[in-house]
């Protein structure tokens, strides 16, 4: 029956609930329980958008009765100053407590831990059944990849599957890509040349949250993807190098894409390692490729080139990579907060495809799928 509560208290302008696995002494204010009175009045019933005037409910309201019904699924409570009565539902008081927010868990891996286990999913599966879109998405949120095996190698296909999880992304460079790299034309316009660990989008403001990648066709030497564990790194570094990372998680980096052609100048900045209020990692943004020039003491600047060169030398150790040449069919979803992509130079004819997933959308899909 999921979790109830077993009692609640007033003190003051506040109340105190106990449930019923014994968990004890959460505090929830009488503001904010009206200010999250989930009534028709208070919440639109289809929009689930807040129609209560928060700032016209007074700081000291009062409660004329508290009390635990339907067996502790429901906590009511009638207002001193109206006639209202709120009723809220034990489970949705339960989801805003910290202790119920819902974590990633993540499992940090490098080469030898891929070695013996990559995270897959049959594409068949996939398109077939919600259960297996939701073991691939956490997957991808455990691992920071997924592999979706058997996928048709069409860009139909790769499209298709994209969109099981979530609208296509468009950027400047447009929304699909499907592109064919040449060699026979000898045309330097289309570069096979080796491209080290990066993520994409680090002048973005707000980064791809995922990528697709799906090579449609091969045929050549070389073109081995790489990938490389950012939060792996990170962890490493945090324990070895604390000084190096904690410059990381400080210094503001700059990310530039000027194409002149097109007249455009994008321009963001964040740390190497992101980190939220509470200490947490949450994205890793790096290109070197992408680096816009700065200015900072010179001190600070070699500290900088120190720490980065550190960081480098990690995501370019055979050690800590995932190294595969990704087959027609193997279509590689990652996340481009947390793993950093390269590819090795290659001769002969490739056909790639893919496409970017907004962070937002795919936690959507997958609360949704979760919730279901
Ligand atoms: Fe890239």
């Amino acid at each position: 029956m999921g979790i109830a509560l077993r009692d609640v208290k007033l003190a003051g302008r506040h109340v105190e609930l106990s449930w019923s696995d014994g968990r004890a002494g959460d505090q929830f204010s009488l503001l904010w329980l009206k200010d999250h009175c989930p009534s028709p009045e208070c919440l639109h019933p289809d929009t689930r958008q807040r129609q209560v005037d928060t700032f016209s409910i007074p700081e000291d309201i009062a409660a004329r009765t508290v009390a635990v019904e339907e067996n502790g699924r429901v906590l009511k409570i009638e207002w001193a100053d109206d006639a209202h009565v709120s009723r809220f539902d034990a489970a949705f008081l339960a989801s805003v407590l910290p202790a119920s927010r819902a974590v990633p868990q993540r499992i940090l891996w490098d080469a030898a831990t891929t070695e013996s286990q990559v995270p897959t999913v049959a594409h068949e599966s996939v398109m077939a059944s919600d259960a297996a879109l939701k073991q691939w998405l956490e997957l991808t949120e455990t691992y920071g990849f997924c592999i979706v095996t058997g996928t048709p190698a069409t860009p139909e296909a790769t499209q298709a599957l994209l969109e099981r999880v979530a609208y296509i992304r468009h950027t400047i460079f447009g929304g699909f890509w499907d592109f064919t790299a040449n060699m026979e034309h000898k045309d330097t316009a289309y570069t096979t040349l080796a491209i080290g660990p990066h993520t994409d989008g680090t002048y973005s403001f707000d980064a791809p949250g995922y990528q697709m990648l799906h090579c449609l066709a091969f045929n050549g030497t070389g073109g081995e993807n790489v990938f490389v564990d950012g939060f792996k790194v990170a962890e490493i570094m945090r324990r070895e190098h604390p000084e190096e990372y904690r410059l990381l998680t400080m210094i503001e980096i700059t990310g530039q894409y000027v194409d002149n052609d097109r007249n455009v100048h994008l321009q963001a900045s964040r740390p190497l390692f992101r980190l939220n209020k509470a200490g947490e990692l949450v994205q890793v943004s790096y290109n070197n490729y992408d680096r816009a020039p700065f200015y900072l003491p010179a001190d600070e600047t070699a500290a900088l080139y120190c720490a980065l060169k550190l960081f480098a030398s990690y995501v370019n150790d055979p050690k800590m990579q995932y190294r595969r040449r990704l087959a027609p069919g193997d279509a590689m979803m990652f996340d481009n907060w947390r793993a950093l992509h390269a590819r090795d130079a290659y001769q002969g004819y490739r056909r790639l495809c893919g496409a970017y997933l907004n962070k937002e959308d795919v936690e959507s899909r997958l609360r949704r799928l979760r919730a279901a």
